[in-house]
């Protein structure tokens, strides 16, 4: 039987407006668009797994209000065990609000809600989900405490622990050694380093994943349209290039890739593979709209990896993807 994906992280209503730009500190511009999607870093990623047809279950908290509930309702819809989904009592649920631009940037503000009572001692009570887990996704929109708990957990029970350490914030040394694949974006990966966001580019990166190496076992550095750079405790480094593709909202590409790399090391990809098949997942995320409802389905990924395959290599024999194609 196949371990589950389990991610522990956040659940948010994402209020979006889309329009020309994304307004400036003290602006005010007119939208084109206004939207909700179901979205919160953590059940981005747990939807995204089960839609490409994995297992998976979240330990999150929502509010006990309408939201709370329909928020609920979509990840169960998603095929998401919700088991250890609870309601925090007199409390709102998390809500971000986004603009996106019509070249699909992003900004966000996030108001956490019940996800900042996410503690501790809810993940204590969930351990026996805990671990069952084949790997734990989480991030960093509920409280440290909390990521910190489930580090010690990870390395206790010898659970492979992906950390996406989003929103930016830098995190401690000793925290960061129990953490198996760390998943920063550029801004992200700047933070951690105490670097100027302007110092991190496709020349120096390497010297910034080495940097963070010290700390986790293997680091992937999220860089958008050039691709997520690999390096590892045992020696490997190099840049993964990204998918071409036509990006219309990046909201939750970040979630996706997690989301495919969890999946395709579950299912036995090896690590250079595993971050190509999570690149084509983050890339048709950015082809839609929203957060949840842009998530692709196995066989989209594996179809765009294909084509991508046969315009390098026409030549050469194809590699196999060794990803099963799960039931739409
Ligand atoms: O990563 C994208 C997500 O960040 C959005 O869905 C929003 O809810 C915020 O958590």
């Amino acid at each position: 039987m196949r371990r589950p994906i389990v991610v522990v992280g956040s659940v948010n209503l994402d209020l979006v407006s889309i329009g020309k730009r994304i307004p400036l500190p003290g602006e005010t511009v007119k939208g084109e668009r206004f939207q909700t999607f179901h979205g919160g870093k953590g059940a981005n990623q747990a939807v995204a797994v089960a839609r490409l047809g994995y297992p998976a279950s979240m330990i999150a908290k929502v509010g006990d209000d309408d939201f709370g509930a329909r928020l609920r309702q979509g990840l169960r819809a998603a095929q998401v065990n919700v088991r250890a989904v609870a309601t925090a009592a007199g409390t709102a649920s998390g809500v971000a609000l986004i603009a996106v631009d019509r070249k699909g940037q992003n900004s966000i503000t996030v108001v956490p809600g019940a996800n900042d009572q996410l503690l501790p001692r809810d993940l204590e009570k969930a351990l026996p989900q805990l671990r069952a887990a084949g790997i734990i996704l989480t991030q960093l929109e509920i409280p440290m405490e909390s990521v910190q708990y489930l580090c010690s957990v990870a390395q206790r029970f010898r659970i492979p622990l992906m950390l996406d350490p989003a929103p930016a914030r830098p995190i401690p040394r000793r925290m960061l050694r129990q953490v198996t694949f760390l998943t920063p974006n550029e801004t992200e990966t700047c933070v951690l380093c105490g670097a100027a966001p302007d110092q991190l580019t496709v020349a120096t990166v390497s010297r910034f994943a080495a940097s963070l190496l010290g700390g986790a076992a293997n680091v992937i550095i999220k860089m958008g349209k050039h691709g997520a750079f690999l390096a590892t405790a045992a020696g490997l480094s190099r840049m993964i290039p990204a998918f071409k593709v036509k990006p219309v909202d990046s909201t939750a590409a970040g979630d996706a890739f997690n989301a495919g790399l969890a999946v395709a090391l579950m299912q036995g990809m090896d690590l250079a593979e595993a971050v190509r098949f999570g690149a084509a997942v983050g890339a048709i995320s950015t082809t839609r709209a929203g957060a949840q409802p842009s998530m692709p389905t196995a066989s989209e990924v594996i179809r765009l990896v294909a084509s991508s395959d046969g315009k390098k290599q026409s030549a050469r024999p194809r590699r196999e993807t060794r990803i099963a194609e799960a039931a739409d």
